[in-house]
């Protein structure tokens, strides 16, 4: 029997919608896991007009009958964590006795970032054009077998401790390298014991929450950040975030053996976007990239920088397919395509002379592909209102088909706005969730 767990993974570079995803399926859902980043994630819910920005919390919280884990492969920043549950309480949301987080999680402190920023703007130094938030060095200390983990905000001496040894040796790199002016340890503990004593009644040995779960018989949605060509192993390295954003880091990232994964969930959208630097082979550098970019509001949840916007990617898709054993598509925005007369879609790449599909490895390589296009016809009338496939315009629906195809997974569900209700559910994908998520 199929395991009633999903996950819901991003298939491009993020922010293709998965917060509203999520949103809108946690309802058929007991809990909701994040498996990995941290509030470098920017997750954007529109609930009949109210908007919610969720960046550490999994967006199951929304539904009060939802319980969230943030799981052992998320990096929390403490003060992050303590304003995003203090703006949740404000627009009225408690999660207290419903939200709780890995005690083996990993904790972002300030010189995560201080080294972060000091490294982006240093000369002659690669830019990753990183959301500053210390996540890559966070994650660097946990590799280095070097970090503090949630569960030693518990402990006062041993954060104490670790405070103090971790600035010293800090301060004495970013001084060397960068220049950069000490942080005080004594003043950072006295700030982190304070968020420890607030954080301390959510802190639980989460991979035992949701394995029991999955005993009671129980429903699990795995809840994806960023997006696969973001991932540190199968991305566009270097131009990636320091996590697993791919469908294996849900085991990794939260304590629940690959058997209990009962399906895998992509969201692409209907074109690709991606905030930040590094290769973006469908780039659209023409006044077409604007037109959705403002069509999309195609604008960083977290940092507000302008995203760079291409043509949809088939290679890329088919690629994340793979990668992420991805059963369903779901496909988001498809809306601000309908604006377009011809929508030119991504079937090949051409490197350097050799039609290809297969994702170069290295930069270089990315950085060689020119697009192989083939134009699709638009449908030039508004889907926003549409709620059934067969609503769509012909062409909406031709276009659809061919990404399904091409892709190697089944569409599941498309998104034609921002709002839960903007949602259009396919029968087939409906009637599997059906079976297999009964809360
Ligand atoms: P995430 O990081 O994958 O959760 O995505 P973000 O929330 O960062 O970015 C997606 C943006 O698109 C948000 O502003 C959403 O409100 C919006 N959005 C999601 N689905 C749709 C859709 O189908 N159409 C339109 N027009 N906007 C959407
Ligand atoms: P969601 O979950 C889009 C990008 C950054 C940068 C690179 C590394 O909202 O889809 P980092 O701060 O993680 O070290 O930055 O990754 N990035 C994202 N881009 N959506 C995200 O999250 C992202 N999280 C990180 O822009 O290029
Ligand atoms: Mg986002």
């Amino acid at each position: 029997m199929r395991a009633k767990t999903a996950i819901v993974l991003g298939a491009q570079w993020g922010d293709e919608g998965k917060g509203k995803i999520v949103d809108v399926l946690s309802g058929r859902f007991s809990v909701v896991a994040r498996y990995a980043g941290g509030h470098n994630a920017g997750h954007t819910v529109i609930i009949s007009g109210k908007k919610f920005v969720l960046q550490l919390v999994p967006c199951g919280v929304l539904r009060p009958d939802c319980r969230a884990v943030i799981g052992n492969g998320v990096v929390l920043d403490p003060m992050a964590f303590l304003k995003e549950i203090d703006r949740l309480k404000d627009l009225g949301v408690d999660v207290a006795g419903q939200l709780f987080i890995s005690d083996r999680a990993h904790v972002i402190l300030p010189y995560h970032r201080m080294i972060e920023l000091a490294a982006e703007n240093a000369p002659g130094r690669m830019k990753i054009g990183t959301t500053s938030r210390g996540i890559g060095p966070a994650y660097e200390d946990k590799m280095k077998r070097s970090g503090l983990r949630v569960v030693d905000l518990l402990n006062p001496e041993i954060m104490r401790t670790h405070i103090h040894n971790a600035c010293h040796e800090k301060n004495t790199i970013v001084r060397a390298l960068f220049g950069t002016d000490p942080l005080d340890p004594n003043k950072m503990y006295e700030e982190y014991a304070r968020a420890a004593e607030r954080i301390a009644p959510f802190i639980a040995d989460t991979s035992r929450i949701l394995n029991q779960a999955l005993r009671d018989g129980q429903s699990i949605m795995f809840e994806g950040a960023q997006g696969t060509m973001l991932d540190i192993d199968h991305g566009t390295y270097p131009f990636v975030t320091s996590s697993s954003a791919t469908a294996g880091g849900a085991v990794i990232g939260t304590g629940v053996g690959p058997t209990a994964i009962g399906t895998v969930i992509g969201v692409t959208k209907a074109y690709v976007t991606r905030v930040g630097e590094g290769p973006l082979p469908t780039e659209i550098h023409s006044e077409q990239g604007e037109l959705l970019r403002i069509r999309g509001q195609e604008y960083g949840a977290v940092t507000g920088r302008p995203r760079r916007c291409g043509w949809l990617d088939l290679p890329l898709l088919r690629y994340s397919t793979e990668i992420n054993g991805t059963e369903w598509l779901v496909v988001t925005k498809l809306d601000v395509l309908d604006a377009l007369k011809e929508i030119p879609v991504c079937t090949a790449y051409n490197i350097n002379g050799k039609i290809t599909d297969s994702i170069p490895a290295d930069v270089r390589g990315l950085e060689a592909i020119q697009p192989v296009l083939t134009t699709m016809k638009g449908w030039s009338e508004p889907t926003e209102n549409v709620r059934t496939f067969e609503g769509l315009p012909a062409a909406a629906k031709d276009y659809l088909k061919f990404l399904e195809t091409e892709s190697g997974a089944k569409i599941g569900m498309i998104s034609i706005g921002p709002d839960r209700d903007q949602t259009i559910l396919l029968p087939e994908f409906a009637a599997t969730l059906d079976a297999m998520a009964q809360k």
